[in-house]
């Protein structure tokens, strides 16, 4: 009766065996297949969620990725400029979560795809007062300092996360693979989250003017999403906290906490307009602004060739 039994278990496990062997390669290449197709659009996101993981390392804890994960970095050049920021102790805590986030977030996207080495990234006071001075179309005296206080870093904070978010909503409709889709929805979600936890803190600040300016965090994040929409190029995709009613959620309500398009979707970037703004060129082939040398991987790399013919 035992040796039947075994005998049964044995055949089983040879039958299944075979199946496995008979079925799995389909299975397994066709999903490389659709991976490959999806490649450059996964790794992409990468040239964001390192600028991300930098700026909120450095921000919270004064030091980057070559100190506390070396190995996701793959041996790119340290950024440039980036520096602790003077925060209070629960906005610290905030962006340190923030920092581990995007640690796992790369590692995450380096686990489907095999992505590429840290691009180098200008992080210093100068690169974001440039930015402002553009948002302004003027230059701001003495130059904003991201890294000087609270509500500084929260608009300085305010000019790249969401970027990130509106290319993950402009990426997922072009996946194919069922692999990637869930990567992305993923990354969406938890971007998504910190998007709304800025804005919901500037919020709570937006009639507070930013010293010594005079002007309101309000308009300050109205110019850098006016700033944003002109760099990009394609029609509106960025809101500031207080619009006019017009553009309000379902065009009855000024205060605007999220961004959302006429039904309330978040908007959607292509790469191209998402290189145009981190740039700040407004072009797609001209590298500048957070990314010096422009970005890393197949998709930032053609656009950049073509911009040299
Ligand atoms: C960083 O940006 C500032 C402001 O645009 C610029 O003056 C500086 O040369 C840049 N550094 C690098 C290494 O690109």
């Amino acid at each position: 009766m035992l040796s039947f039994s075994t005998t049964t278990i044995t055949s089983r496990m040879i039958i299944t065996t075979l199946l496995l062997f008979l079925f799995t390669p389909t299975l397994v290449s066709s999903e490389c297949e659709l991976l490959k197709y999806d490649t450059n659009l996964l790794e992409f996101p990468l040239n964001l969620e390192y600028f991300e993981a930098e700026y909120f390392l450095y921000g919270s804890m004064g030091k980057g990725l070559d100190s506390v994960e070396p190995n996701i970095a793959a041996g790119g050049p340290p950024p440039v400029g980036a520096k602790q920021a003077n925060l209070s102790p629960v906005i610290k805590d905030i962006i340190t979560q923030f920092a581990y986030q995007e640690i796992g977030h790369l590692r995450a996207i380096k686990k489907v795809v095999e992505g590429f080495a840290r691009p180098l990234l200008n992080l210093s006071s100068e690169s974001f007062a440039t930015v402002i001075n553009d948002a302004f179309g003027k230059p701001l005296s003495p130059p904003f300092d991201p890294y000087a206080n609270d509500i500084n870093y929260l608009i300085s904070c305010y000019v790249i996360p969401y970027v990130g978010l509106t290319g993950y909503v402009g990426t997922n409709p072009k996946l194919q693979s069922p692999v990637s889709r869930k990567l992305v929805a993923g990354l969406l979600g938890v971007e998504s989250g910190q998007d709304a936890v800025i804005r919901s803190l500037l919020y709570e600040r937006a009639k507070e003017k930013v010293v010594p300016y005079g002007m309101s965090v309000s308009e300050f994040t109205d110019k850098i999403s006016q700033l944003r929409n002109k760099l990009g190029n394609n029609g509106l995709k960025d809101e500031g906290l207080k619009v006019s009613t017009d553009i309000g959620a379902e065009k009855k309500i000024q205060g605007n906490i999220l961004a959302g398009d006429k039904d309330s979707l978040a908007y959607d970037r292509s790469p191209r307009e998402i290189l145009r703004i981190v740039y700040g060129t407004g072009k797609e082939q001209v590298p500048g602004g957070f990314y010096p040398n422009g970005g890393n991987g197949a998709l930032a790399k053609r656009y950049l060739k073509s911009g040299k013919k």
